[in-house]
């Protein structure tokens, strides 16, 4: 296994690799790991708020639990105040994070009205400040992942990718829609394309990359340094070799049920049995939208609440879609 560099990011522009998202309530150690290893060589880390951290609040301490992956892993920190972020980005560094972002992008009400997320957008002097006192606590790079801008009257990622570049940050991540848009209407890839022509730090892409041809048309048009895949991998965390390796075939059923297997095994043994059984659930949901008959399953699935439970389902499951493919004894 090759050492990462001090700078994780100029490894990325070396080797662009696609890299897993941000993802509240999903991108957790479990989802990382079961992601990386199914061909996932970059990952970052669900948003944790910097004020919960610096209080020792035990759910905020759980959100930064294994950044010390065996692959480049960035933590990702929400808040507007430059010391707490800074204590913070500290305490992400020591968990073992190569580096740490700043959230621009969270729409969320409760967040923006707290001034963090999205509301950074129309706060340039505060994003500088953010970058500036974070770049001076921690030996390991900064970054920022920002949306295109507020609402249509604010579309400033260029001006916000220069502020955060001219502050030390080390990468600079981009999903194009504005706060108002939230998720709705196609990503304006043309924005990952001005950022890049804008700044000289690796930038990363990110919105709407569902298949290796959105991929390559996200590279070639905008030639950022590296493509970010987040609900895409929702259900499917081999959606990384997929979109790298263009002979990659898709797992059969039987193989996808073992990889869920070992995701909730994963989730069990960092969350404990009954709530990684229950935390699960949605995740089971995301796998069970590409196999069939699966009514069985979703039958029992909110009632299931341990591990092997789960498991003993979705191996009878394994069972029942193995026994459809053997073909009929003769009559
Ligand atoms: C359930 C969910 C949780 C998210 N949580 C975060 C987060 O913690 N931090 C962040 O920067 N973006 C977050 N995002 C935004 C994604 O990282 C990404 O920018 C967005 O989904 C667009 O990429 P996609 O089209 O590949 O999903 C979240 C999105 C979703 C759907």
């Amino acid at each position: 296994m090759s050492v990462p560099s001090a700078n994780v990011f100029e490894d990325l522009r070396r080797q662009s690799p696609v890299v897993l998202a941000p993802l509240s309530g999903i991108t957790d150690a479990a989802f990382r790991e079961v992601c990386r290893r199914s061909g996932c060589r970059f990952v970052y880390a669900e948003m944790t708020s910097s004020e919960a951290l610096a209080r020792g609040n035990d759910k905020a301490q759980g959100r930064i639990r294994g950044l010390d992956a065996p692959i480049p892993t960035v933590a990702q920190l929400l808040g507007n105040s430059p010391e707490v972020m800074a204590e913070a980005a500290e305490m992400c560094v020591e968990m073992g994070a190569d580096a740490v972002d700043i959230n621009l992008g969270c729409p969320a009400r409760q967040i923006v009205r707290g001034g963090g997320g999205s509301a950074l957008m129309r706060e340039p002097e505060t994003v500088a400040a953010l970058v500036h006192a974070m770049t001076a606590r921690i030996s390991k790079p900064v970054s920022v992942k920002m949306r295109a801008g507020w609402d249509d009257n604010c579309r400033n990622a260029v001006d916000i990718a220069r502020i955060a570049e001219g502050e030390g940050a080390k990468a600079i991540t981009v999903h194009p829609r504005t706060r108002a848009q939230a998720f709705k209407g196609a990503a304006n890839w043309e924005v990952i394309a001005r950022v890049k022509e804008a700044v000289s730090v690796p930038v990363i892409g990110n919105g709407d990359v569902r298949t290796r041809e959105d991929m390559l048309r996200m590279l070639e048009s905008t030639r950022c340094d590296a493509v970010m895949v987040g609900r895409s991998a929702l259900g499917q965390p081999w959606i990384f070799r997929k979109l790298e390796d263009p002979t990659f075939i898709d797992p059969d059923y039987e193989t996808r049920i073992e990889v869920a297997i070992e995701h909730l095994r994963l989730l069990g043994q960092d969350k404990g049995d009954h709530r990684g059984a229950v935390e699960f659930r949605k995740h089971l949901a995301c796998y069970l939208k590409s196999m069939p008959d699966n009514k069985f399953v979703r039958e029992k699935m909110n009632r299931m609440d341990s591990v092997e439970e789960v498991v003993s389902v979705l191996r009878e499951y394994a069972e029942g879609i193995l026994a459809r493919k053997r073909p009929m004894a003769a009559s």
